[in-house]
């Protein structure tokens, strides 16, 4: 008997448990160059806004200790762009496609959601909710359970594809916050974004990116994501999505174990833009190595020490 790598998470179907990470991966079309992109469980895009956006001022990114800081400013093409530019190459990928949006106010993500989720070709619509919220003196959306929930109630209402809701690790209670946009409606939920980092340069006394903060991401969030996957998958009933610092098979074993039902990964794709099809490769050896038929036999399935 062959190996069943598919998952259907919340209607999504994944033909194997490995998408890219938002914002990591751009619209998809520049990876092609490197390997077969339809290999993947699916394609997440860079954070889409309304209008396109340049982002914040170079340096953007700083190297640390086992990750990397970045304060890009949601810099992206902007919806009329993606739809014409980007859409066409997105439709013919051969896998899933999930398309992630960001705004600055409820309204924003709400329009997002109706025009993306028409289109053909999207399969689902993952909200990042570590924006800013103008209303609200610049505290982001996932920061408070009223703000997620908003922001997830709104696109709820409008969209016709599932939706994921992006969580922020930034939190004092993050099942609070799973909680709550499950309760408005999410049909999924990814955990983590980055975490809150800043660097200084001793030499020049200098913040060594422009923003002074910015998210921390790569191996060296790796076991707060694993943390957070595990108390969110046994608090909520819809399906966890999981990342943060997975760079190989075994890592996506571990989130699968957790709870994670699939995971992302990002920062490690930019050394080894292969990094997607390779740790597809190891978690298969992995699966038959231990006699799992099925990858659902692993989700869930950490047992105590
Ligand atoms: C350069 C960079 C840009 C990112 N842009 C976005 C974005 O546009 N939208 C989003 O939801 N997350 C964005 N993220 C967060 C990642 O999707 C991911 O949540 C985080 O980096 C943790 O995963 P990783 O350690 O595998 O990178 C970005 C991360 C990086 C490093």
């Amino acid at each position: 008997m062959g190996l069943n790598l598919e998952i259907n998470i919340a209607g999504i179907k994944l033909k194997n448990p490995i998408l890219t990470a938002s914002g990591c991966f751009g619209y998809g079309d520049e990876a092609s160059d490197f390997f077969d992109v339809s290999r993947l469980g699916g394609i997440i895009t860079k954070s889409i806004s309304l209008l396109p956006r340049v982002g914040h001022p170079p340096p953007k990114v700083a190297e640390t200790a086992s990750g990397m800081l970045n304060a890009i400013g949601l810099s992206n093409i902007g919806l009329e762009r993606f739809i014409n530019d980007k859409m066409p190459f997105l439709r013919k990928c051969g896998t899933t496609v999930i398309v992630n949006i960001a705004g600055k106010q409820p309204d924003d993500y709400a329009k997002l959601a109706e025009r993306i989720s028409s289109l053909s070709g999207v399969h689902a619509i993952e909200v990042n909710i570590s924006c800013p919220n103008v209303a609200e003196g610049g505290l982001e959306f996932g920061a408070s359970e009223k703000g997620a929930a908003v922001v997830i109630e709104k696109v709820k209402k409008v969209s016709r594809v599932p939706i994921i809701a992006k969580l922020s690790p930034n939190v004092t209670d993050i099942v609070a916050i799973a909680k709550a946009v499950e309760n408005a409606g999410a049909d999924s939920i990814s955990l983590i974004n980055t975490l809150v980092g800043m660097a200084i340069d001793p030499k020049t006394k200098k913040f060594k990116i422009s923003n002074k903060f910015g998210g921390l991401s790569g191996p060296a969030i790796k076991p707060v994501a694993v943390a957070m996957v595990y108390k969110v998958s046994r608090a909520v009933k819809i399906p966890v999505i999981g990342l943060g610092g997975i760079s190989c098979g075994t890592d996506v074993v571990e989130f699968l174990l957790a709870g994670a039902s699939a995971v992302q990964i990002g920062t490690a794709c930019f050394a080894e833009p292969k990094v997607f099809t390779r740790s597809l490769d190891e978690l298969t050896a992995y699966m038959v190595a231990n006699g799992h038929n099925d990858i659902r036999e692993l989700i869930g399935a950490v047992k105590d020490i």
